[in-house]
């Protein structure tokens, strides 16, 4: 590792990690550098003990797969180990015990803290609570930093650029956190963000008005067929169906937009099509088998990416005598 990279990770050290805005444009870029060269580590083939001796706490209070087995595999990977709350059921919260309270006894337990919560808000209120950096695996339908880090990482690795790109975001822009935070980074970096979502879940105008102060290149485009044909990257994303406040909303929405090969016909022929996943339909199977599918590779790429965070956050494990 150069000197140079080896002191911008080094910023990292300690810190929490409640949105990407928290990142600076040369600290996400070394982050992605570092994934980059841990690669090989995440995939087994060379064994890495820069977590020894230190432990991350796992608290989910919300379902996660990837999401959290990608946090857990990267802290085995660097030989460090995790406490892991995967059923809030099974916690004090049940007994009645606050969030911050639960927050402030882990942060005695372990050396940083991974939450995903329902309720927008709750990482930065834990970062309060905790003494140790907070990472927030996403906030209700608020932000999800280090899902946009693997999604960079994933696009970087195709186009080998972050700039210039048009990326269309498609489907649930209102509740969808992963959208949210992605929309800032694609902004920060210089990419078109073309928005297509059936009208009940367009993007909030709060993020709209945010995004354009901040100089992004932002425009809906609500007619899939045209957004397809431009796109260099198309981000998919699930109805977020836990977050409706009512039923009738949902089913009034969902089915409304999918993605098959005859979607793609007149894609470019570089053109990606991603997804955070799970997805529910969005993505019919017939896209796995194409050069165009990009999703099970992103899903691949967090354990990289959430290595070289977790490393740039916990810093080198102590010297052993
Ligand atoms: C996403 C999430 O939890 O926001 N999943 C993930 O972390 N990969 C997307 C989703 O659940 O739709």
């Amino acid at each position: 590792m150069d000197g140079d990279l080896a002191a911008r990770r080094m910023s990292l050290h300690g810190r929490d990690l409640v949105s990407i805005r928290d990142l600076s444009r040369e600290e996400i870029v070394a982050v992605l550098d570092s994934a980059r060269k841990m690669v090989p580590l995440a995939e087994g083939s060379r064994p890495s003990d820069a977590l020894q001796g230190r432990i991350v706490a796992m608290a989910f209070f919300e379902p996660s797969t990837r999401t959290r087995l990608s946090f857990e595999s990267a802290v085995h990977r660097l030989g460090g180990s995790c406490l892991t709350i995967a059923d809030a059921g099974a916690t004090s919260l049940r007994k009645g015990e606050s969030l911050y309270d639960t927050i402030r006894m882990l942060s005695s337990y372990a050396d940083a803290i991974v939450l995903r919560h329902p309720q927008e808000g709750a990482a930065r209120l834990a970062s309060r609570a905790s003494d140790r950096p907070v990472i927030n695996a996403g906030d209700g339908a608020g932000q999800h930093p280090t899902q946009t880090l693997l999604d960079l990482a994933t696009i970087r690795e195709r186009f080998d650029t972050l700039a210039g790109l048009k990326v269309v975001l498609l489907g649930d822009l209102k509740y969808g956190r992963t959208v949210h935070s992605l929309a800032y980074a694609l902004a920060e970096f210089g990419s078109e963000i073309i928005l297509t979502s059936p009208e009940a879940l367009r993007l909030p105008d709060e993020h709209r008005e945010e995004l354009k102060h901040l100089g992004a290149k932002l425009r809906d485009e609500p007619d899939l067929d045209k957004a397809v044909r431009q796109a260099d990257v198309l981000y998919v994303t699930r109805i977020q169906k836990e977050r409706f406040p009512d039923e009738s909303e949902y089913r009034a929405v969902v089915g409304s937009y999918r993605i098959d090969a005859h979607t793609l016909r007149e894609a470019k022929p570089q053109l990606m099509v991603m997804h955070p996943l799970p997805r529910a339909g969005e993505i019919a199977s017939d896209v796995d088998g194409t050069p165009h599918a990009a999703y099970f590779r992103q899903a691949f790429l967090a354990v990289p990416v959430r290595m070289a965070l977790l490393q740039a956050i916990l810093g080198p494990a102590p010297r052993r005598r």
